[in-house]
């Protein structure tokens, strides 16, 4: 269930970002553009209906998106970079948070915070994390999603670890992954290698 964006602008961005002289606002920027390739790419099998309508020429029956309740979901903190591209193609999703924070010294993350709207059991999910490491946050976080109900549930990372992605396929073999990058491995301290570094840090300046 793993998608790996295939794209040159997606691999270009992804180099940038990985660059360490890139600065946050940058950053920022880079973070948004890779988010909308994904945000793209992990709604492309979403429903459709059909619609008549009347072009300036001839009556017309077009397909337009079906209401699919969509829910985007970020893990604090550094998932709130990966927000704004999804409210800008899909203006009528609703937004949840989940805080999590990784331990530094065993990278196990500790759930500090949640708050979700109504999830159906008919609605799509989407997770959005940058890094998909360990894979600790990303099961916690469909850990709770399902818990309220959740059914279709996509996890969408900017950066992904071999570790990671087998950590959510082992724990949930039916949610999807979409990814820019699928890295190496993880280093000693658990951070993704070639990798980017701590994302948060910098896409905040911290
Ligand atoms: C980072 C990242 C993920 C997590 C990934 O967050 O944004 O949430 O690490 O690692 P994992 O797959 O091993 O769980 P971090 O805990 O550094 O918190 P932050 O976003 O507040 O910086
Ligand atoms: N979190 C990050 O921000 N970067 C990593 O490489 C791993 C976890």
């Amino acid at each position: 269930m793993l998608h790996v964006l295939n794209h040159p602008l997606a691999s270009h961005v992804v180099t940038h970002l990985r660059d360490k002289t890139t600065r946050p606002a940058t950053f920022r920027t880079l973070c948004y553009q890779i988010t909308l390739l994904l945000a793209i790419e992990a709604s492309r099998d979403l429903p459709l209906e059909n619609k008549p309508i009347e072009t300036p020429l001839e009556p017309f029956v077009g397909p337009v998106l079906s209401h699919q309740p969509l829910v985007v979901v970020p893990i604090l903190r550094a998932g709130v970079g990966m927000v704004q591209p999804f409210l800008d193609i899909f203006p009528d999703i609703s937004v949840g948070y989940i805080g999590l924070e990784r331990d530094h010294a065993t990278a196990v993350a500790r759930n500090y915070y949640c708050k979700l709207p109504p999830i159906a059991s008919h609605s799509r999910v989407l997770l959005v994390d940058p890094m998909l490491a360990t894979g600790g946050s990303a099961v916690q976080a469909i850990q709770i999603v399902r818990a309220q109900g959740a059914s279709a549930v996509s996890l969408v990372s900017i950066v992904s670890a071999p570790e990671g992605v087998a950590a959510v396929e082992q724990n949930f073999p039916d949610v999807r992954i979409f990814t820019a990058a699928l890295d190496r491995q993880l280093n000693a301290q658990k951070y993704i290698l070639p990798g980017l570094g701590d994302f948060g840090d910098r896409l905040y300046g911290t």
